[in-house]
């Protein structure tokens, strides 16, 4: 075995070795990922190397999903790191374009991300989603994947996605893959990075939070009473700040007001200190 991983920078030299591939009857799986790679992407290789032929996975830090007011300058990037996790995961090659690549001069169409994209995290970040459509839109038709492979913890992302997919007719399969998270039960997530230590602390009550009012809700609890109370919860555990917590259907993403037997969502977005964590869980 090789002790570098096949990196390709160019769609013109991932063209060429992903038709060899399918002119072999391959099939491909693609795990798209931003970098900063931590156990949650390398159980989404294990899954792509599990069920398809060759393992593709994407590092691209999507420009267009950031506002401006968000972390793209922050946001953590160790390519030398996550190669090294990628060779030790067998991947069979890393898709890492530049911004010039993939947005080449003169670029202005995108894809505009459907309902299921117009609240939770879409009401705090506008047109996040249509960044995030429009790249993995662009993702599909470079890599051509049988399969894509996405992370439950972005559950929203993962349903826009789904629903794209969907819509625009392209052709791949996407598969979402349970959580990781650590032994405390926080998600696994490039953004704990910012986390201090006392921070880290605090951030597994969110999952432990979210946790029981699924378990309420399956019971039987009033849905509005049940969040109004996990809000404080939050609160009183250090969150400075919820901006949502809520019961949603797990497919169409629309609000719960009560537990109709069709399958549900807990979701949440909230602050400590200037990092925003999200997770969510099934009811
Ligand atoms: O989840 C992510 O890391 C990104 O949103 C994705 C899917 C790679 C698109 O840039």
């Amino acid at each position: 075995m090789s002790d570098i991983v096949k990196i390709v920078r160019t769609v013109h030299d991932l063209r060429k070795i992903t038709a060899e591939w399918r002119d072999r009857g391959h099939t491909i799986g693609l795990v798209p990922t931003m970098g900063a790679l931590h156990a949650g992407h390398i159980s989404l290789v294990k899954q792509a190397k599990k069920k398809t032929d060759r393992a593709v996975v994407s590092i691209f830090v999507n420009p267009t999903q950031f506002a401006p007011n968000e972390d793209l300058s922050r946001y953590p990037r160790d390519e030398a790191g996550d190669l090294k996790k990628l060779l030790d995961a067998d991947t069979d090659l890393v898709w890492a374009p530049n911004v010039a690549e993939m947005y080449p001069e003169g670029f202005s169409t995108s894809v505009r991300a459907g309902s299921t994209a117009k609240d939770l995290e879409g009401a705090f970040r506008p047109h996040h989603f249509d960044g995030v459509t429009t790249v993995c839109a662009k993702l599909f038709n470079q890599v051509t994947p049988n399969v894509a492979f996405f992370g439950e913890k972005d559950f929203q992302q993962f349903t826009v996605l789904r629903q794209m997919v969907r819509d625009l007719d392209i052709p791949v399969k996407l598969i979402g893959v349970p959580t990781k998270r650590d032994a405390d039960g926080l998600a696994l997530s490039s953004r704990n990075a910012y986390l201090s230590e006392a921070e880290r602390k605090i951030a597994p009550a969110l999952y432990a939070v979210i946790s029981a009012l699924a378990a309420e809700v399956a019971a039987g609890a009033d849905i509005p009473s049940a969040v109004t109370a996990a809000k404080r919860k939050l609160a009183s555990a250090g969150f400075a700040k919820v901006d949502y917590l809520e019961v949603r259907d797990a497919e169409t993403l629309d609000p719960a007001a009560t537990a109709s037997g069709r399958p549900l969502r807990v979701l949440a977005a909230c602050w400590l200190g200037k990092t925003r964590l999200i997770d969510n869980v099934a009811v």
